[in-house]
């Protein structure tokens, strides 16, 4: 990328260059500092964060405000990476008018620079009405972790070619829309190319092997906290939930026995 700030439009001018999009999901000011300073081009805000840091069962009650909260959070750590906010569920179903607003509020309460949405064909008008009103738009096709009851658990989407012919439709009606970018979650990677082939805009695979223009983890999976969650698509670069474990029993150990504070750690 250039010297100034990327924008959601540079997205396709990567696709055209061939370079792979790095993002990873975050949730506070802490980290997205670190993962700009390491380089990410883009943070996500996902409504995982529901699960990861709040402890629910899955995505279904996030909140706008818990949504807001986070990414403004986020957007104080961040000066150029670009940052994308998930939409909770139902904030932008029942109406194209509660779309407009909420993502509005998102943008506007945040300075964060799109929102995502999860959904096919059907979310198109609701795409074109957001990125109309400019409000940049990523959609989220594949598994779509608000559906999962509808979806019937996690497995891997676009296997027959009736699916993988219906997601590549909602991949291009997506991007006719206005979409910046389509993330794709747990798709056949055969599947995932193709879309990837056909789309002007990148997609970004979680799940969905190589072939797609960019790659998401959440980042608390990436570096091995997320304890016990270790699906096949997963790639742990750390294991900080065992550094954490064994930082905080050498601490317990240092205050039960009376060697901490020592002198060097107490004022006169
Ligand atoms: O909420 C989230 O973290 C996501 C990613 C898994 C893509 O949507």
């Amino acid at each position: 990328m250039t010297d100034r700030a990327p924008t959601m439009r540079d997205l396709a001018t990567r696709k055209s260059t061939g370079e792979k999009l790095v993002m990873l999901t975050c949730y506070d000011a802490l980290f997205a500092r670190l993962l700009e300073s390491a380089g990410i081009d883009l943070l996500l805000v996902g409504d995982s964060l529901n699960e990861v840091i709040a402890g629910r069962r899955n995505t279904l009650s996030a909140t706008l405000e818990q949504m807001i909260y986070h990414a403004a959070a986020v957007r104080r750590g961040v000066e150029r990476a670009l940052v994308v906010v998930d939409l909770p569920f139902l904030s932008y179903q029942v109406s194209i008018e509660e779309a407009i607003r909420n993502a509005g509020r998102v943008l506007a309460e945040t300075d964060c620079h799109a929102v995502k949405l999860e959904g096919g064909a059907v979310m198109a008008p609701t795409v074109r009405a957001l990125v109309e009103r400019g409000i940049p738009v990523v959609a989220h096709l594949g598994l779509t972790p608000q559906s999962i009851h509808a979806l019937g658990g996690y497995r891997v989407q676009g296997r027959s070619d009736a699916d993988a012919a219906a997601l590549l439709a909602d991949a291009l009606a997506l991007e006719d829309a206005g979409a910046s970018a389509v993330v794709l979650e747990l798709v056949a990677r055969g599947r995932a190319t193709e879309i990837s082939r056909a789309l002007r805009i990148p997609t970004i695979g979680i799940g969905a092997g190589a072939g797609c223009d960019g790659q998401v983890l959440v980042l608390h999976d990436v570096l091995g906290l997320n304890e016990g969650f270790a699906p096949r698509f997963l790639k742990q670069y750390a294991t900080l939930g065992a550094d954490v474990r064994d930082a905080i029993g050498r601490f317990a150990d240092d205050v039960r026995s009376g060697t901490y504070p020592d002198d060097a750690h107490s004022f006169e």
